[in-house]
Parts: C-alpha cells; structure tokens; sequence
C-alpha cells in the first residue's frame, strides 16, 4: 500500500490529453510529439540565465510539466518537510492540535504541493485524519483543471486504499485556487482568504520572476504582515547563491526570521515513472521525467 506521484498524474494528464483530444480534433500522436517539443523549450527557457519566457497558457506546455517536472517538484516539498527538524515539528505540532493545516503556495502550478502532502500525511500514518486547506496562486488561471484534477486524483486514491469514509484518510484536501501575479501589488486585495495559513510556500517561483524585483518582495512583505506569529515560509529553488539572495531579500524585508541555506541533491526514492501509464511508454525513450533535484531551501518563521 503506497501512495505515488507518478500514479496520482498519470490518470491527470490522460484526462487532459483526452480533452484536447475531444475538444481539438487533434491526434494524440500529435499531442505527444508537442510535448517533447514543449520541454525542450520549457528546459532552455529556465536555463537562459533571463526572464524564462514559458507558455503555461498553452495546455501542452503544461502537459510537459506535469510528465516532466511535477513529481521531482512533489518531492522536493516533501524532502523539506522530512528533512527540516523545526518545519517537521511546527506541522506536526499543528496536525495534531488542530488536525488541520493551512498552507498557501505562490506560483502553485498545478499544485505539487498537494501531491507532497498526500504522500507525507500517509506515510507519517498519525492515525488521525488531517484537513489541508489549500490555497494556491498562481498568474496562470489555466492550472486550475491541473489543480482539480491532482486534487480529485488524491481523493480517488485514499478511495481506494481506505474507504469512501473521509475519517479514515490521512489528510481530506480542501481548498482554492486563485488567479494572481505576486509581483502586482493590486490584486492584493483580491486574495481574501490567505492571509491566516500556517505555511506560506515559494518552490520553484523566484527563479521564474528572475529578477530581484522590488513589487514581489513588496507583495511577500504585505502577506507576512498580515500572516500570523508563528507562520513558517518555505522558500524551494535550485541551487544558487543568486536565488539565496532572492530569498535573503525577500525574507528581509519581509522581517522573517531565515534559517540558514541547506543544499540538497537527492534522487526521488519508492516512484516509478512507468507507472504514468500511456504517456511513459509514449515519449520514455525520447524524455525521461525528471527523477532528481538538486536544490536549496530556507525557511522563514514570522516574529
Ligand atoms: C516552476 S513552476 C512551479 C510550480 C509548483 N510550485 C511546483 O513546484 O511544481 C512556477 C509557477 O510560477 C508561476 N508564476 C511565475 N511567475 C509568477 C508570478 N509573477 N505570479 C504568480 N505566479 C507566477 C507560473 O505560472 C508557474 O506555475
């Protein structure tokens, strides 16, 4: 009995490519082939040492996140919240006083981070049902049917392994989606439910904004303002002493408290990337999914 990332998406992305499928009259031979050509524009775009300039609003450049990225991403979130003693113990802590955590990812994607969550949760086996309250922002409203469909994949799995009864599932995933830029300082009042969560998180966004940007640090500072004593940020990103800075900005104007940097170069440990299905034995020869990180994190704890 296991829960896996690479199950959790593999049904996700099938029911995507079925939609375009349906809804575009396009082949999924086609589709398939535009995937590959997708990460391999997505991969030079990261790398171009410049603003990476990606197409999130094109279903197929997300179709190549979530066969190429998603699980490493999941895991990397997951990893931080093992590996972190203080993280490890203020989520701990709040499951077991509240059986509830609120989280909030900026730059959430398709929400990875709910796969990290799933998989935590049942592997600490508290005996106990935990809600996770999810908000994720995210400038890129077309990840919401990722969103819905992670979230729905996670239900169905906890389905399967427990019951249709919730109280026996190690975690219930509840939760929001919400379209915003975090470098627009406007939309912030929009936002109206994330400004209580016990955990602020950042895997993976401060290397897509690039650049030091002062509207960001000013959004992140407004968040934590309002965030409560206590409330952990986790800050995720490949290694860097450019993105250390990012952090190290952000966190200061913000008047988080940084732990100091930890590095992390891991490969995923229990996921098979066969178990994608279809798509794996579609494009495995031409473009494995990514199965390691090489990365670094701080955590920020308000005063
Ligand atoms: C590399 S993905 C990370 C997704 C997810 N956190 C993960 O680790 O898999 C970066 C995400 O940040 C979002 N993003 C980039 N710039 C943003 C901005 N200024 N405001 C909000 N989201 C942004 C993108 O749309 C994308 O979904």
């Amino acid at each position: 009995m296991s829960v896996s990332f690479f199950k959790i998406l593999g049904p996700v992305i099938e029911r995507e490519i079925g939609f375009i499928t349906q809804q575009h009259g396009v082949s999924i031979k086609k589709i398939y082939a535009r995937i590959i050509a997708e990460a391999e524009r997505n991969q030079k775009e990261w790398y171009s040492n410049k603003v990476p300039n990606l197409n999130y609003i094109n279903p197929i450049c997300r179709l190549a996140y979530l066969y190429i990225v998603a699980a490493a991403n999941a895991g990397t979130f997951k990893h931080v919240l093992e590996e972190h003693k203080g993280l490890r113990k203020f989520v701990l802590t709040k499951a077991r006083e509240r059986r509830e955590i609120k989280i909030c990812a900026f730059g959430a994607g398709p929400g990875t981070e709910l796969l990290a969550m799933a998989k935590f949760f049942f592997e600490l086996n508290l005996g106990m049902n935990i809600t996770v309250d999810f908000q994720l922002v995210d400038k890129t409203q077309e990840w919401m049917s990722s969103w819905y469909g992670i979230r729905e994949q996670v239900n169905d799995t906890f389905r399967a392994l427990f019951s249709t009864d919730r109280s026996t599932w190690p975690i219930v995933p509840l939760g929001n989606f919400l379209s915003c830029d975090v470098t627009d300082l406007q939309s912030l009042p929009l936002l109206s439910n994330i400004w209580n969560q016990d955990i602020y998180v950042l895997n993976f966004l401060l290397s897509e904004i690039f650049d030091d940007n002062p509207h960001c640090r000013a959004f992140m500072s407004q968040v934590a303002s309002f965030a409560p004593p206590g409330a952990h940020f986790i800050f995720i990103e490949r290694k860097g002493t450019m993105w250390e800075k990012r952090m190290a900005a952000i966190a200061a104007e913000s008047r988080l408290k940084l732990s100091p940097f930890v590095e992390s170069r891991r490969t995923l440990v229990g996921e098979r990337p066969e178990d994608l299905g279809a798509i794996f034995e579609a494009l495995s020869e031409q473009r494995m999914p990514r199965l390691k990180w090489n990365i670094v994190y701080s955590i920020g704890v308000k005063q």
